[in-house]
């Protein structure tokens, strides 16, 4: 049996009221098939109150796609503050997804100062890290897997991870349908366990590190078999519910084994 696995689906900017409402019916409908796995969507933040209002009453949690740095509300147009997206019922919070790092130029300071906002609004942070295709090249894999997350543990120290998800994202995977081999995500999420446990063997030990980039129906399972892949965050497959669905379902199977 594998411990408890969490599947996130990030639906980054798509979606309407209305594919919303269908695609959150059928998870409602079917989410309680999944007693053991912690589901969550992150849906764009225009929508995250109306879909806390469908998933009341269902184990299916909300989290946000990012929030602002910020610690109190103030003059930061178009910004969105955590407590503000507590208030909506989100769970979790998405921080430096590779969105956010490479479109948006999100320094690892800024996600970091993210991390601990999030926390501070009472929301779980979800720290995405990953390297790009020429840094994987350049063997320089766990160089920026080291930096992105000690950029975290300075600012909020090792205790901070305590009941943070780590999302390994590798940037090449991402929305390509390239998937890491089990192999080569069983890697990273080794070495980004080894670091933690490096500091605090406990908090190593129960985090929950998600493995992200083109993960769907028919990978999830070799991938959440490997024994420090905790689940998935899942994107582009996150918006057809059969799919998503059955990336749930094979969660829940590595969980009765
Ligand atoms: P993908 O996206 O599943 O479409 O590759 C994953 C993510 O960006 O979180």
């Amino acid at each position: 049996m594998k411990r408890s696995l969490t599947v996130m689906g990030n639906w980054k900017m798509n979606g309407t009221r209305g594919d919303n409402e269908s695609l959150l019916r059928e998870l409602v409908f079917e989410g309680k098939k999944f007693p053991s796995v912690e589901v969550a969507v992150f849906p764009p933040s225009v929508f995250i109150e109306s879909v806390a209002q469908q998933l009341v009453g269902s184990p299916v949690r909300v989290g946000a796609q990012d929030l602002c740095e910020q610690l109190k509300p103030g003059a930061f147009t178009g910004e969105v503050l955590g407590a503000m997206l507590k208030e909506l019922g989100c769970r979790y919070a998405l921080v430096g997804h590779s969105e956010r790092r490479h479109v948006y130029g999100e320094t690892d300071e800024r996600v970091a100062a993210k991390f601990v906002a999030a926390q501070h609004s009472g929301l779980t942070p979800v720290l995405c890290v990953g390297e790009q295709l020429a840094e994987r090249e350049a063997g320089q894999t766990e160089t920026v897997l080291d930096r992105q997350l000690l950029a975290v543990i300075d600012q909020g120290g090792v205790a901070s991870l305590r009941g943070a998800l780590i999302a390994y994202e590798p940037v090449w995977a991402i929305g390509t349908g390239k998937t890491a081999s089990p192999e080569q995500a069983q890697a990273a999420h080794a070495h980004i366990r080894g670091l933690i446990a490096a500091r605090d063997a406990k908090i190593a030990n129960s985090i929950c590190i998600l493995y992200g980039g083109s993960v769907k129906a028919d990978n999830a399972a070799e991938l959440f078999a490997q024994a420090d892949v905790d689940g998935g965050l899942i994107g582009g497959a996150s918006l057809k519910a059969s799919e998503f669905l059955a990336i749930c379902a094979a969660a829940q199977a590595l969980h009765d084994e």
